[in-house]
């Protein structure tokens, strides 16, 4: 046996023993990882070891070489022993150690979220026409076409149906003649409300609605409130007073407010409620390029009008005893008026950067 070869034995004779010594000094997992590395690792000893392995005459290097993996196993197994001791110990620390308190505050407080702008919003505005003496309702957002259309006197395929683009559904176990769709508006729940129960009443509802539309002001999921109120001698004239004073609650006593004729298969007669843009002003010259407002410095906010015969007719209720108005309102609409959002999918987006400035 040469020099080299036999301080090629010795060293793989002391490796185990070196290797169980070094890993006790190690005081964590961490620091034990490393000291494996130390000798099993690329750069690691046992690897530089075996590089004398090219002086080893020929027939002993079997030999050495089955020696070297046994020393591998060792300094592995003094490694495994090590960790199972290192895990013991920092578990049995973790139960005797003091409790921690799980009700303790923050050390650097905790960063708060709030309501969505659309919730904050249609709560405003439920709570304005609840102090308003309507009561609150809900409705669902699958519906069936006689509730969101049908009873609304909508026709079947009515070409009025094209004012709302619908998503259909196909529901398992569905009526045969009926069928169903994501609600193209709120007016679902005055349907639901009336054909349940007798006049009076004054009921205002809020939720989700869907229709195939998209661009600045439009969105395909959107929020509505719909309000009604059924009476005797309901009169247009109280639709006006409960909008007009709904609006200066909402955007303040100077708010411009102007009803137009429209058409609604559902009223008679029927009108839209704009609100004054925001965005621009006819004096500054930003009204020509307003894009919002399409240059005519108003935003529709709400649809509106008297409740038409036929439809008392359709939810039982005597069409010559009451008379009754109802109106439906975007709130999208009104929270960009209200905040100046000039897109409708910012409010979709979800980035963190817009949502922090509500
Ligand atoms: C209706 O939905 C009627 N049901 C409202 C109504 C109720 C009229 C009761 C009369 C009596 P309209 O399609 O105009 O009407 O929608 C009402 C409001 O919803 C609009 O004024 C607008 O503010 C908003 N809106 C309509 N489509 C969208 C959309 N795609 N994205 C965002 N807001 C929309």
């Amino acid at each position: 046996m040469s020099d080299s070869d036999a301080s090629l034995a010795t060293a793989l004779e002391e490796t185990p023993g070196r290797a169980e010594r070094y890993f006790a000094e190690a005081a964590s997992e961490l620091s034990l990882r490393a000291a494996r590395a130390e000798f099993l690792g690329k750069k690691g000893h046992l690897t530089a070891l075996l590089r004398g392995m090219a002086e080893v005459p020929a027939d002993q290097r079997k030999a050495v070489g089955e020696r070297v993996n046994v020393v591998r196993e060792q300094v592995e197994h003094a490694f495994e022993a090590r960790l199972k001791s290192l895990r013991l110990a920092e578990r049995s620390a973790a139960l005797s150690g003091r409790p921690e308190d799980l009700t303790l505050p923050a050390r650097f407080g905790t960063p708060k979220g709030h309501r969505h702008p659309i919730a904050s919003v249609r709560d405003e505005i439920l709570d304005i026409f609840s102090s308003l003496g309507f009561e609150i309702a809900w409705g669902p957002q699958v519906e069936l076409e006689t509730n969101n259309f049908e009873k609304l006197a909508f026709p079947p395929d009515h070409p009025a149906t094209d004012m709302q683009d619908s998503f259909w559904v196909r529901v398992e176990g569905a009526p045969e003649n009926q069928r169903v769709l994501l609600r193209t508006h709120t007016s679902n729940v005055q349907v639901r409300q009336m054909s349940t129960r007798t006049p009076p009443m004054a009921v205002v509802s809020g939720g989700a609605v869907y229709r195939r539309d998209d661009d600045v002001t439009h969105s395909p999921m959107f929020h509505q409130i719909e309000g009604f109120r059924v009476d005797q001698r309901v009169s247009f004239a109280e639709l006006k007073g409960v909008l007009i004073e709904f609006a200066r609650r909402l955007y303040g006593s100077s708010t411009q407010v102007r009803f137009r004729p429209s058409y609604f298969p559902f009223v008679e007669p029927g009108a839209e409620v704009d609100v004054g843009c925001v965005f621009c002003t006819p004096t500054d010259g930003t009204r020509a390029a307003c894009r919002v407002c399409k240059a005519t410095g108003w935003l529709e906010i709400l649809g509106c009008g008297m409740i038409h015969p036929q439809v008392f007719t359709e939810c039982g209720i005597d069409a010559e005893r009451y008379t009754g108005f109802a109106f439906g309102l975007g709130v999208e609409r009104v929270a960009m008026l209200r905040y100046g959002i000039p897109d409708i999918r910012l409010l979709f987006e979800n980035d963190p950067r817009f949502l922090a400035q509500f």
